[in-house]
């Protein structure tokens, strides 16, 4: 039977009662439980083989709630949450002594965000707690962005995904620290650098490879699909050296009319958005066609294409 249901009452029976509901939110579907459930949390943790030093992201119904969970709003950060909350915006602030450790991997910050999806929405105002969520995935795969992709990966774990259908979005929230009241980009994602810019002028940016990272979702490797997967400026000069295997290709906008190999165009009319939107759904087929090699074209290094960049990247990694 499928754990997929709109039952939005069953979710919060669920909930109340410290077990896990995967939630759809505008970016990608979260793995959620109540924040101050040290079951509900370890077994996010665990379902996801997440290592305990990954910190998680709360979710709250609107930005006053902000006021219990965090101790230190800075000028800019206030900005931010009136000009993109509810949306694909996380924020990094001083935590109050209300989070739990376990929340935020020990650190004094806690990351929080208002998700924009009608029903997530409603959800969080019902419930008299926040909700834990890391992307539905396990550790280091390619999020979800249908609730088919969290069934696939968990029907043995949880008992329901909350259906909300796709994620319009389609790429993880944009998470935004602050280093002495500055505000510092730690992962690019769903809102782009410029939308950010244009509120709070300049800020710098801390999306690079590292390897023990302040915030895992800049580790090299994640988002990534289990076949080989290359990142290249022209795929036409790179599918010469394949000849002979099953290739599939992921292009922005143009078609390379080859019959002999498998491709997905993300958006024809060169949308940035809608691209961002199809990106995780195409590498979750392409990467369940038995293919030898995935082959994706590089965006253009601006607006959103910088984020799909960064995450074709990580998927693009070989250890
Ligand atoms: O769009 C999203 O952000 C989705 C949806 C479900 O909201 N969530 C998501 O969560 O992508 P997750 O756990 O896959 O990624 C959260 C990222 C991790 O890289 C984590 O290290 C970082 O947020 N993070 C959480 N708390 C942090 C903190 N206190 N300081 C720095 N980074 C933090
Ligand atoms: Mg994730």
């Amino acid at each position: 039977m499928s754990i997929i249901s709109k039952d939005i009452q069953k979710a919060i029976t669920l909930l109340t009662d410290e077990k896990l509901v995967a939630i759809p939110t505008e970016t990608v579907y979260g793995l959620a439980g109540n924040i101050f459930s040290e079951k509900a949390i370890k077994s996010i943790f665990s379902t996801k083989k997440r290592p305990f030093f990954n910190p998680l992201i709360v979710h709250v119904p609107s930005i006053t709630s902000l006021e219990e969970i965090v101790i230190h709003i800075p000028e800019k950060a206030k900005l931010l949450a009136n000009a993109f909350w509810p949306g694909s915006m996380t924020m990094v602030l001083k935590k109050s002594d209300k989070i739990p450790d376990l929340i935020t991997a020990g650190k004094d910050t806690v990351a929080v965000r208002v998700p924009n999806h009608p029903l997530t929405l409603e959800l969080l105002k019902q419930l008299p707690f926040p909700l834990a969520a890391p992307s539905a995935n396990p550790f280091g795969s390619i999020s979800p962005t249908k609730p088919e992709h969290v069934e696939r990966y968990f029907k043995n774990d949880i008992e329901m995904v909350l259906d909300g259908g796709s994620c319009t979005n389609g790429i993880e929230s944009t998470i935004i620290g602050f280093e002495n009241d500055e505000p510092i980009i730690y992962r690019l994602g769903a809102l782009a650098l410029e939308d950010i810019e244009a509120v709070i002028g300049k800020v710098l940016i801390k999306n690079k490879k590292e390897q023990s990272p302040d915030a895992p979702g800049m580790l090299a490797r994640h988002y990534a699909p289990a076949t080989k997967t290359l990142l290249v400026d022209d795929i036409s000069i790179e599918i010469k050296h394949h000849l002979g295997k099953k290739i599939g290709v992921l292009s922005f906008s143009n078609s390379l009319n080859d019959n002999s190999l498998t491709e997905i165009i993300l958006s024809e009319k060169g949308s940035m958005h809608e691209a961002a939107s199809k990106l995780y759904d195409s590498l979750h087929e392409l990467d369940h066609l038995d293919l030898d090699v995935i082959i994706a074209e590089r965006f253009p290094d601006n607006g959103l294409g910088k984020s799909i960049n960064d995450r074709l990247q990580r998927a693009t990694f070989s250890l």
